[in-house]
């Protein structure tokens, strides 16, 4: 037996983004992902995979909408809380303002887009969520980067 998927997949490296929506009362939520890809320019597609364990799961694709904010180095400390539970109060003290569709985008992000969902493909463990851009923009930041379980930087 070789090594896991998962100890394989640690030597890809990443960026780290934070996905995010509001749930029906309009409270912000979202999670740490790192299954952000571009997938085709013209039409604009991103995807995102989620884990269908995930509480953001049911309601992100409930909003059928998301927001993807592409975290800067000096960001791992909200990576860190993105991906801890519980989910609740995540976004207690964290600066972010609305999209255009009014979803979250965490302030001092390097980049940041805003999606509507096209298509959710159903995956083994997670839900491929194909997301249609319709608003994007990005600072000089340098991004944060993930590889082999640690938090670098763009910048080295
Ligand atoms: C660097 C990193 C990348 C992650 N990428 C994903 C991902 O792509 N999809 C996913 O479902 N969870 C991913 N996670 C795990 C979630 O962030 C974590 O399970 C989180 O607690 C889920 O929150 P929720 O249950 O409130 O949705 C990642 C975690 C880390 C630290």
């Amino acid at each position: 037996m070789g090594p896991s998927l998962r100890s394989v997949m640690a030597c890809f490296p990443t960026g780290v983004t934070v996905v995010a929506t509001r749930d029906a009362s309009g409270a912000p939520l979202g999670l740490t992902v790192n299954s952000f890809t571009s997938v085709s320019l013209d039409p604009p597609l991103v995807l995102v995979c989620i884990a269908h364990r995930s509480a953001s799961h049911d309601p992100i694709i409930a909003s059928q909408s998301f927001t993807v904010s592409v975290l800067s180095a000096a960001q791992g400390d909200i990576a860190q809380r993105f991906a801890t539970s519980p989910s609740e109060g995540r976004f207690d003290g964290v600066d972010w303002r609305g999209a255009p569709s009014g979803h979250p985008v965490i302030e001092g992000a390097a980049a940041w887009l805003d999606c509507s969902i096209d298509e959710v493909i159903v995956a083994g463990d997670h839900s491929i969520l194909l997301g249609r851009t319709v608003a994007c923009g990005a600072g000089d930041q340098p991004a944060l980067v993930f590889h082999r379980g640690e938090m670098g930087s763009t910048d080295g």
